[in-house]
């Protein structure tokens, strides 16, 4: 198949600049997060103006290493992951996000929840108690390190209410940026699959959590046999209703599909939440499960090492969310992580605090 298009000579990788119909839908997708950032800045304001974490009395005994984080610096690169995001619409790579405020009572309602439940994840966080759930019956079938309230959360992985709750407390932490941050995997993923034909693919997205991935994923690649995976029957549930793909309750770990079977698995902020041995079982259940040539699209946190301008702000993540395996994360050498399983680095990007890597399995 010849490699360049016909009329602008250029590589099919390089992906062509917003025109037309794509243009438009590029500026739509601009002015839909521009709203979206507003309303989700507000609403993070208004919970951290609430529990004010790094005051008062509080377990947390925060002493940074790394230098000062430069607000503009912080700006330019919160910026710039809209910036990617709009120019790859608009660049025909995935359509506009359903992911904005849609439903105007709805985001408001989310938002009120949100803040509604700031004070009880701010007291878990004074009191150091990152486990209560181990206290809810029928918690105990779980893995021990699943059992924890990560980022303080009510309810851990295990209540509706979380689940939820879930996305809206995301955004409103990464004032509006968790879908433009998580849809660099998707970008690598749609680039890598340009003028493929869809229909046959079978895609999981692992640890689907409440869906937004698995209904960015539907939305990009409507013909293509998409299903999520998770540990959390209601965090399950919620990205069924999100997304209308299946869902499969698992634990990554042990994978339930045949060897070779996946055309794609796709990962998002999963890795940060397991604890170093679990790394490597879940990276060979995913190399294991892929079809050769087959690939993984990841995102997750960026590393010390993609941006020590911003390391300050990676050391208080786990400080002030409980985050009990980010510190290993955060100096895990991913590609090695991976390679050890069979795949290899063949694309990677970056927007704002996420970095994305595609991982292929050798033919
Ligand atoms: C931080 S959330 C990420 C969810 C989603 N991918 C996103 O982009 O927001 C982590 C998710 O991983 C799931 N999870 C954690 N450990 C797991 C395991 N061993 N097997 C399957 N799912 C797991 C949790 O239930 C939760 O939904």
């Amino acid at each position: 198949m010849d490699e360049r298009s016909a009329k602008s000579g250029e590589p099919r990788e390089a992906v062509p600049k917003g025109r037309g119909a794509f243009a438009l839908d590029g500026a739509s997708q601009r002015a839909r997060a521009a709203i979206k950032a507003a309303w989700w800045t507000a609403a993070g304001g208004v919970t951290r103006a609430l529990a004010q974490p790094t005051r008062g009395e509080a377990k947390v005994r925060f002493e940074p290493q790394g230098p000062p984080v430069s607000a503009a610096r912080l700006r330019r690169a919160y910026l710039a992951a809209f910036d990617k995001d709009a120019a790859d619409v608009a660049a025909g790579l995935y359509p506009p996000a359903q992911d904005g405020l849609g439903d105007p009572a709805e985001a408001f309602r989310q938002a009120l929840d949100v803040i509604a439940d700031a004070r009880a994840v701010d007291q878990r966080r004074r009191r150091g108690d990152g486990v209560e759930v181990r206290e809810e019956p029928g918690t105990e079938a779980y893995p021990n390190y699943y059992r924890q309230n990560f980022h303080y959360q009510s309810g851990g992985w295990f209540t509706d209410a979380s689940a939820r709750r879930y996305e809206a407390q995301v955004e409103a932490l990464f004032s509006g940026a968790a879908g433009a941050m998580r849809r660099r995997a998707l970008s690598l993923l749609a680039r890598h699959w340009r003028g493929q034909d869809q229909r046959g693919l079978k895609v999981v997205d692992l640890a689907c959590g409440s869906g937004a991935f698995l209904a960015d994923l539907a939305t990009a690649f409507p013909r293509a046999a998409i299903a999520g995976l998770d540990l959390s029957r209601a965090y399950l549930a919620a990205a069924r209703s999100r997304s209308g793909r299946g869902g499969v309750q698992a634990n990554a770990e042990r994978l339930p599909f045949a060897d070779a079977s996946l055309d794609a698995v796709t990962c998002v902020y999963l890795f940060h939440e397991l604890p170093p041995r679990v790394r490597p079982v879940v990276a060979a259940e995913i190399a294991r499960v892929l079809k050769p040539g087959g690939v993984l699209a990841f995102a997750d946190s960026v590393q010390p090492i993609d941006e020590p301008d911003l390391s300050r702000l990676l050391e208080a993540f786990p400080a002030y969310f409980h985050e009990p395996y980010y510190s290993t994360y955060a100096q895990a050498d991913l590609p090695a992580l991976f390679g050890a399983a069979g795949l290899s680095v063949a694309g990677q990007d970056q927007a704002f605090l996420t970095k994305a890597l595609l991982l292929e399995k050798p033919w």
